[in-house]
């Protein structure tokens, strides 16, 4: 059916069932699917040759606009933070208000850092962000296919869009919500827009006032792709859901967290840096449209 889930790369606790969800997906088609994803290390790429990818926070704590001193304080908090993220002994209730704690602290170091709207665009060209290999793939064939594409982010908006519109894969099927930089009449970054959207609180609370709400709940059939526990929850607005397949990216602490992702992702891929098997999957699922070949003389 989908020869990729052959991939080494992937474990699933009950195959079959990701079986039925899969065939369910495509009886009900392009017109009721939508795909809502995160970003940061699940549409971006977690390492390349041996080495951290940034996350959309990371590209502007690492440009040349930050001071020395800015730049380090953003890295203890990091470093600091970090590790309680992804602790797996840890509940999300325990996370919760550090999570806000470490964005906050964050925020706020950022906001006084003079940055620039303008700056933005050479930040993201500077940096070593990279989408996951088969992006272009991914969100092509949802272009084509009418498919909404979600991008739900505890990252900054601002930042992860020019990433995509650089890649050149910003199609109008793209709607994002995630935090927004808020900048003076200057063009001075002041602060970051309501509500704080960090990765334990990615849910229908801040999605209430969302434009894109209304729409959110129109395709009842998910594809719902993720790196952090936190993620699942991403489709929790959609109020009358039919079918769903979670699909969870597992980068770090992989044996440690192995447990945990089988029983809430039907899908995990382990250190997988590509995105073949959503694209495996989202081949079988849509109808393929004929490419258009150039006509000859
Ligand atoms: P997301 O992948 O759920 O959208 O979350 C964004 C990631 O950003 C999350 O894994 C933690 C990370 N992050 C940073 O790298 N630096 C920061 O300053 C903050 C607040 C978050
Ligand atoms: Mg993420």
């Amino acid at each position: 059916m989908v020869s990729e889930l052959d991939k080494a790369t992937v474990r699933m606790k009950d195959p079959e069932q990701v079986k039925n969800i899969i065939s369910a997906l495509r009886k009900g088609g392009a017109g009721k699917l939508q795909v809502i994803s995160d970003f940061d290390m699940t549409l971006t790429r977690f390492g390349f040759n041996g080495r951290r990818c940034p996350t959309s926070h990371n590209i502007i704590d690492n440009s040349r606009v930050i001071s020395e001193e800015g730049r380090k304080k953003l890295k203890d908090l990091l470093h600091y933070y970090y590790p309680i993220e992804i602790d797996p002994y840890r509940t999300m209730e325990d996370k919760l208000p550090l999570m806000v704690e470490w964005w906050t602290k964050a925020h706020n170091l950022l906001s006084q850092q003079k940055i620039l709207k303008s700056d933005i665009a050479q930040m993201v060209k500077e940096s070593d962000v990279m989408l996951r290999d088969g992006f272009n793939i991914f969100f092509d064939q949802l272009h084509q296919s009418r498919v909404p594409l979600f991008i739900f982010s505890a990252g900054v908006g601002d930042v992860l869009e020019e990433i995509i519109r650089q890649a050149g894969v910003f199609h109008p099927n793209v709607n994002v919500v995630s935090n927004y930089m808020d900048f003076n009449d200057s063009g001075i970054l002041k602060g970051f827009r309501e509500p704080l959207i960090h990765t334990y609180n990615k849910n229908n609370t801040v999605l209430k006032n969302t434009e894109y709400f209304q729409q959110l709940c129109t395709r009842t059939n998910i594809l719902l792709l993720g790196d952090s526990m936190g993620d699942l929850s991403m489709a929790d607005g959609v109020t009358s859901l039919e079918n769903i397949l979670r699909v969870g990216f597992l980068n770090d602490r992989v044996e440690e967290q192995r447990g945990k992702y089988l029983e809430a992702y039907d899908i995990v891929l382990e250190k997988d840096e590509t995105l073949d098997v959503v694209n495996g999957i989202l081949r079988f699922i849509l109808p393929q449209t004929e490419l258009v070949q150039p006509k000859s003389p």
